[in-house]
């Protein structure tokens, strides 16, 4: 047998397994970045050697299989796949193959850009504007009868609506969680001790074939149509584009994500929009789908063995990928938190190269199952630091090491304590421990607390294990001298590091408040007490009712802020601080707060405003404003500063509501009575 043959085969059987786990159990054991590599190996080995194509290869059908369980149906028109691209060029090319497939090579191409939801694909039909079946792709030929299911998350949508409603319609889309209901679910999954999905798009599939309904419904779902299938007794739409339209019109939900763009630019900037988006978006999407929009080109271009020719998913970097546990090791946070980390071999992940990701800690690491030596699936999505997903449990090795958790701090020796239940685990040592010395001293360093530039965390360590410094105040009595005496310290870079100690003196309430690293005092929290209690001897001496009383503040943040407050070492370094010359300019504090115009609202700011952002966000949210990064058809209010860009023109768009930053102080002072409301009639 030829080596080839061989590794045809061989790649065969891989795809033919991950398609079983993905489609049949809804529990893929590797990512689909994984998955898309195995398949391009197979493609382009069967391109160069067609003579071991075969019919029943991964690459020649859909990938999934029609449970036994639900009955079967079979489709009138074939449920495809998408071809994927995964860069510029490969859109270029499927732009060029379409132009010359309809015989046009001057103007532009017109296509429907829309997102593409990771969730799994159905076919409603209706009959008369009522649903009589839904059934999920299976193998794209035959698919599982979930008419029952899929009543419940249509809802009223079971019956079409409007005057154009057909004999028979046949209509496409995909059911997807969101991201929120996703981490719901996985929430009581976990409280009841089940087992935990891996991704909305699991939790999708697996709530969706279910064969108890109730279970089906009580699980949050939703649809989002994006294609026609059989129609009898009405006309067709002749571009893609008025399908939607049409599909919008019976009553079924459609993205307004969805664009029309022309050409590959058109094409390029729309996926770039949407991958800015990404993260902001409710749901999972895994890339951006274009289709011709004409359908009678559409016709004239036909399909492949597996998928239309006249349409591209150009997929978006991944988020997951695979990877080998080298080492697990322990951190020790500011405030003592112990959280096992593994060290990974570097894999190129969500845009960066990951050599860490944190494991959460001891209940994590057992629900994982991971030892040292596993392969691994890491996370990391938007700026969310990385985590491990799951293990390969098919690919472990067998010489992987188990990881002791430690009884006692791997730093100090101090013993570890646990915490809500035993899921946190800390080291005792309090200011000890050199770790948390260490770890407070960055983060009062850190750029949103005192934003000293110049001390990195190296010298940090360097300062304390050479003993130059023993707690935050100690840095502003280090001598230009002293500094310089440190490794790879220049006379210059000691001299910058000075100057920013100094300047760092001046500060703001809300800075210095956070940079003092209360437990659970993040920056938010810290606006909101300087805000609403306006200087340093206020929030010290604040007693729990005062504090319970400021908006976002609950009892456990309270008692957190008190119990700082009420530590002399605590307070003997706040003094210090002060003595040393640490300041800020008085706050304006809120005195009352009204129902304001911003309560339930969604708001985005952009353009630069005159006060720190921070102090916006958190102007905003004391107001009962929630406030978001990008504006969509959701946002309320867009609040500009001066060079406002992009955001701007997206609200005009949208006529979303712009304020400037004077209207927006004149709003947040006053009282929803005193603004000359205009009664309905
Ligand atoms: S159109 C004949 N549009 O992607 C073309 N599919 O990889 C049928 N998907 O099975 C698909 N978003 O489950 C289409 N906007 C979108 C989509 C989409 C997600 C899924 C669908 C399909 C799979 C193919």
């Amino acid at each position: 047998m030829s080596s080839v043959y061989r590794q045809i085969n061989e790649l065969k059987e891989q795809l033919e397994y991950h398609n079983y786990r993905y489609y049949v159990l809804d529990d893929p054991e590797v990512p689909d970045s994984v998955y898309d590599k195995l398949m391009k190996s197979l493609m382009a080995l069967e391109e160069a050697y067609p003579e071991y194509l075969s019919q029943n290869s991964p690459s020649q059908k859909v990938g999934g299989y029609a449970l036994r369980s639900f009955s079967e149906v079979v489709h009138q028109q074939p449920m495809r796949s998408l071809a994927n691209g995964f860069s510029k060029e490969e859109l270029e090319g499927f732009d060029r193959r379409i132009k010359e497939g309809v015989g046009q090579d001057e103007s532009l191409i017109r296509y429907v850009a829309e997102p593409k939801l990771d969730g799994l694909a159905v076919s409603l039909r209706y009959e008369n504007g009522w649903l009589v079946q839904a059934a999920t792709r299976g193998d794209g030929k035959t698919g599982e009868n979930i008419t029952q299911n899929m009543r419940k998350v249509l809802g009223g949508a079971t019956q079409l609506k409007g005057d154009s409603v057909p004999q028979v319609v046949e209509i496409r889309g995909e059911v997807f969680m969101t991201k929120e209901n996703f981490s719901k679910l996985n929430n009581i999954q976990r409280r009841k001790e089940k087992k935990l999905f891996a991704n909305p798009r699991n939790a999708a599939a697996g709530s969706l074939r279910q064969l108890d309904p109730a279970i089906t419904k009580a699980r949050p779902l939703n649809i989002y149509c994006y294609a026609l299938g059989e129609v009898i007794g009405a006309e067709i739409p002749s571009t893609h584009w008025e399908s939607l339209e049409w599909i919008r019109a019976l009553g079924l939900p459609v993205t307004s994500l969805a664009k029309l763009v022309d050409g590959v630019e058109g094409a390029l900037e729309y996926y770039n929009h949407i991958l800015d988006q990404r993260d902001d978006l409710p749901f999972d999407i895994d890339g951006v789908v274009y289709k011709v929009s004409r359908l009678d080109w559409q016709n004239d271009l036909g399909f492949t063995a597996k998928a239309p020719r006249w349409a591209l998913a150009h997929k978006f970097p991944a988020e997951e990928e695979i990877t080998t546990v080298e080492n697990i090791e322990i951190q020790v946070g500011r405030t003592g938190a112990i959280t096992p980390v593994a060290r990974l071999k570097p894999v190129f992940v969500g845009g960066v190269t990951v050599s860490n990701a944190t494991l959460h800690n001891q209940q994590e690491m057992s629900r994982l199952d991971i030892r040292i030596g596993d392969h691994v699936i890491v996370r990391r999505a938007g700026d969310v630091i990385p985590e491990v997903v799951s293990v390969v449990l098919s690919q472990r090795p067998d010489d992987v090491r188990y990881f002791v958790f430690p009884k006692t701090c791997p730093v100090c020796e101090s013993p570890v304590v646990s915490e809500e239940g035993g899921v946190i685990a800390r080291c005792s040592g309090g200011l000890f421990c050199s770790a948390q010395k260490k770890e407070s001293i960055k983060h009062f360093a850190s750029r949103k607390a005192m934003d000293i530039e110049g001390l990195g965390n190296k010298l940090v360590d360097q300062l304390v294990d050479d003993k130059l410094i023993d707690d935050v105040a100690d840095l502003y009595s280090l001598s230009v001298e002293t500094i310089s005496s440190m490794e790879r310290m220049a006379e210059k870079s000691a001299n910058n590091l000075f100057q920013a100690l100094e300047a760092s003196k001046q500060t703001t309430l809300a800075r210095f408040l956070y940079a003092l690293g209360i437990p659970l005092v993040g920056e938010t929290t810290a606006e909101t007490l300087s805000l609403y209690l306006g200087d340093l001897a206020a929030v010290m001496s604040a007693d729990e009712e005062q504090l319970i009383n400021i908006p976002d503040i609950g009892p456990v943040v309270s008692l957190s802020v008190m119990a700082f407050f009420e530590q002399p070492h605590n307070k003997a370094v706040i003094e210090k601080l002060l003595a040393v010359g640490v300041s800020w300019p008085p706050v304006e504090k809120i005195t009352e707060m009204g129902e304001s115009i911003f309560s339930n609202k969604t708001v985005v700011l952009t353009g630069s405003l005159s006060m720190p952002r921070s102090d916006a966000k958190a102007l905003l949210k004391s107001l009962g404003a929630k406030v978001t990064s990008s504006v969509s058809s959701k946002t309320d209010y867009l609040i500009a500063g001066e060079d406002a860009g992009s955001k701007m023109d997206k609200a005009q768009q949208l006529s979303v509501e712009v304020l400037d930053e004077t209207e927006f102080l004149r709003l947040s002072s006053s009282d929803v009575s005193t603004l000359g409301h205009v009664p309905e009639d």
